[in-house]
């Protein structure tokens, strides 16, 4: 089958959805891979290098979305490349599913059989395809380094023959993926860690990474049976809020990375906290695109509160754009593997929970029961 690689459309994004490796692959299996002129010169793979591993260049997205049976991305594709995309073909990319209802009905509008990576079943099998964990490590791992970097003292405890420097104090809110990967980046950087999140399972991986689990001694465990975590109520986000302030007035860096999927980000930390801060603190709010977890938290950019920065930085994964999209394509490879029979062309079995569960638009319809409709 014909396989086309576009350009990002997103300002700013600098991912690519193949790799050089995948491209390898797909043509080694015989398929016909197009790649849309500089779509990966900023994750670092120049079109020649998609030459050399067998694929074809093309300067315009809507030519290859029209003459593609699968269309491969990180974000969404353009208005245009929707336009062009021929009716019957797929689409497998980052969606935003639960809240973009305007890109899935135009999805469904143009007969296209879309797959969001982001509806990817957290399951033991769907482990391989599971873009939310290889895009939210690299954010956590991020986030440690923007607080070191921004931090105007050392995360490692020094010896110096100017004296002995104790280690920075960092608190990670969240303990899920991308929380997980900053306590262990933290961790490695030398910092003194310590993590918080509601669901209690969490408290075991924190002390696994070195770091000490900070928790209220009357909450409840908060984990659904997904394995996510439930929103809190009105009286336990206050209780939490309370408990959680004296500890972060005595960190030097606050990591947040608290969320509920499909929902608003749960609000954690109150600008009167931040002002009882150290001036020099940072506090990085990785939630800060699904509406933050500090409530003096701006999107995309430094705020200042009483000398400490509130930074809410946007597409985090974009800023490691090699291993974001190696990853990414790996994942796609996997998901891949479920939706492309030995005979090389699209095979979609609704049976297959995983397949099911991350298709959301197929045969002009919008498949209502993956996103809540
Ligand atoms: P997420 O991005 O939805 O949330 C991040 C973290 O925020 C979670 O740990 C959550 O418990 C926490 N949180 C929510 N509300 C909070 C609050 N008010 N205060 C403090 N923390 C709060 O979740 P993520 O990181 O995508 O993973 C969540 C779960 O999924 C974990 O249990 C993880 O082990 C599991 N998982 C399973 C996979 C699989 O089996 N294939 C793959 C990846 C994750």
């Amino acid at each position: 089958m014909k396989i086309g690689i576009n350009r990002e459309n997103a300002p700013g994004e600098n991912r690519v959805a193949a790799s050089p490796d995948l491209v390898s692959k797909l043509a080694s299996a015989g398929h016909d891979v197009v790649v849309q002129s500089g779509a990966g010169i900023s994750a670092g793979f120049p079109d020649a290098t998609y030459q050399q591993t067998g694929a074809s260049l093309a300067d315009s997205a809507s030519d290859i979305a029209e003459s593609s049976d699968l269309l491969l991305h990180v974000g969404k594709p353009s208005d245009d490349e929707i336009g062009a995309t021929r009716s019957g073909s797929a689409l497998a990319t980052i969606l935003d599913a639960r809240r973009d209802t305007v890109t899935i009905d135009a999805l469904a509008s143009a007969g296209i059989t879309a797959f969001a990576m982001d509806l990817v079943p957290r399951t033991a099998r769907a482990q391989s395809m599971d873009v939310l964990s290889s895009q939210a490590s690299i954010a956590g791992y991020k986030s440690a380094l923007m607080a070191a970097n921004a931090l105007s003292r050392f995360f490692p405890m020094m010896m110096t023959a100017a004296g002995t420097i104790p280690p920075a104090r960092v608190l990670i809110l969240g303990a899920g993926v991308a929380g997980l990967q900053a306590i262990a980046t933290a961790k490695r950087l030398g910092a003194d860690v310590y993590a918080f999140d509601v669901r209690a399972a969490a408290g075991e991986q924190v002390q696994s990474l070195g770091a000490k689990f900070i928790a209220p001694l009357d909450s409840d465990d908060a984990e659904t049976a997904g394995g996510y975590a439930r929103a809190q109520t009105d009286d336990e986000n206050a209780r939490q809020r309370r408990f959680l302030a004296e500890h972060i007035v005595r960190a030097d860096a606050v990591i947040t990375t608290a969320a509920i999927p499909g929902r608003t980000a749960p609000l954690l930390i109150e600008t009167e906290t931040v002002e009882a801060m150290r001036p020099g603190s940072i506090v990085i709010d990785l939630a800060a695109e699904t509406g933050g977890n500090v409530e003096a938290t701006v999107v995309g950019e430094d705020v200042d509160v009483n000398g400490v920065t509130v930074k809410g930085p946007v597409n985090v994964p974009s800023s490691m754009p090699y291993h974001a999209s190696v990853t990414y394509a790996r994942n796609l490879e996997s998901l891949m593997t479920l939706i492309i029979g030995e005979d090389l062309a699209l095979s979609i079995d609704f049976e297959d929970e995983v397949v099911d569960a991350m298709c959301v638009t197929h045969d002009g319809e919008v498949r209502g029961h993956t996103i809540g409709r």
